[in-house]
């Protein structure tokens, strides 16, 4: 006689201090929040057995990713993070769509919207797009990246890898290195972590890196090889050639020397430091590939990580869509 299997729907309860149906930037999320944020994306994580198993949380309901930018990440990711609650996913690019044809970003947005969706993942070249849309639609709208302004998710699960490893962010040294500038996963990270207590070091040229975050109560470097001692984290940005309109510097030689973790610089750091990086990486320009593949890096622990903070971000949304 074959066993009875009863399915159940496991228990999570929704936290009280969440009321927000759009995640759109850290920068106006309270630290509370964040915490909110980080503790479902854990506890998510643990009943999906590490984001592989799936729960029936969000069943019945919808995510759409529109993503007028490339990505490999944050777009498989979040359509993981749905399908692991139970939701169904709707894949958008812009390429081989009708935006070729002249319809605007509001009105596609709008017609996958009408197609009856309870999430728009946006991605887009031009900051404040998520934040128009959520104006525009019914449903939530989460940011997946908007041009160089901001990449929540990116910056909530850079902060989960951080927090499993030392526990807390508070007190932690943690500097960003190289393309500030262009870098939204920078400007999330510097908010979000600046919120829950860490020391942020930004560090990259000059020509990357805006004096007026000293004027913000941020420490500025410019070389990697003062500050790195100090450091208890290090997360390597890429450079962003794609956005740059001009050089910033003479030659990716010259920034490799100045800026690259390699073999020397490990040699310099904590012993316990921790190498992290958005992805993609360029092995050899922000990072050798003896530093990405050895035993400080967690970059790939960020990609899990990454499942379950949007796990977290998309449940956090339809309780508070339920509630108001
Ligand atoms: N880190 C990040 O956003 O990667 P993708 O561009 O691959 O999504």
């Amino acid at each position: 006689m074959s066993s009875l299997h009863i399915e159940t729907t496991p228990s999570i309860e929704f936290p009280k201090g969440w009321k927000r149906r759009h995640l759109l930037d850290l920068e106006s999320l309270t630290a509370e929040e964040i915490t909110i944020l980080l503790d479902t994306a854990q506890k998510l994580k643990s009943l999906t057995n590490n984001c592989k198993t799936k729960v029936p949380l969000l069943t019945g309901k919808t995510c759409a990713n529109l993503f007028f930018e490339n990505s490999t990440r944050t777009r498989n990711s979040f359509s993981l993070a749905a399908k692991r609650l139970g939701a169904d996913t709707v894949e958008f690019s812009s390429s081989g769509s009708s935006v070729a044809k002249g319809e605007t970003f509001v009105d596609t947005a709008k017609t996958i919207e009408a197609m009856g969706v309870d999430w728009v993942v946006t991605r887009h070249s031009t900051p404040g797009t998520p934040h128009l849309l959520s104006r525009e639609l019914g449903c939530s709208v989460l940011n997946a990246g908007d041009g160089p302004h901001d990449h929540p998710t990116q910056g909530l699960l850079d902060m989960l890898t951080i927090r499993q490893h030392r526990g807390s962010i508070k007190g932690l040294t943690v500097a960003l290195v190289g393309d500030i500038a262009h870098s939204r996963t920078a400007r999330s990270n510097i908010w979000g972590l600046s919120k829950l207590g860490a020391h942020v070091i930004i560090c990259g040229p000059p020509t990357l890196v805006s004096p007026r975050w000293t004027e913000l109560g941020f420490e500025v470097a410019h070389h990697l090889d003062d500050i790195l001692p100090r450091c208890d984290v290090l997360n390597l940005l890429r450079i962003q050639f794609e956005r740059q309109k001009a050089r910033p510097f003479p030659s990716v030689h010259e920034y490799a020397a100045l800026y690259a973790m390699n073999g020397e610089r490990m040699k310099k750091a904590k012993n316990d430091i921790l190498i992290m990086a958005p992805g993609p990486i360029n092995r050899g320009v922000e990072i050798t590939p003896e530093v990405a593949d050895g035993p400080h890096s967690v970059i790939l622990e960020q990609v899990n990580n990454g499942i379950a903070v949007r796990m977290a971000a998309l449940w956090l949304l339809a309780g508070a869509q339920q509630s108001n």
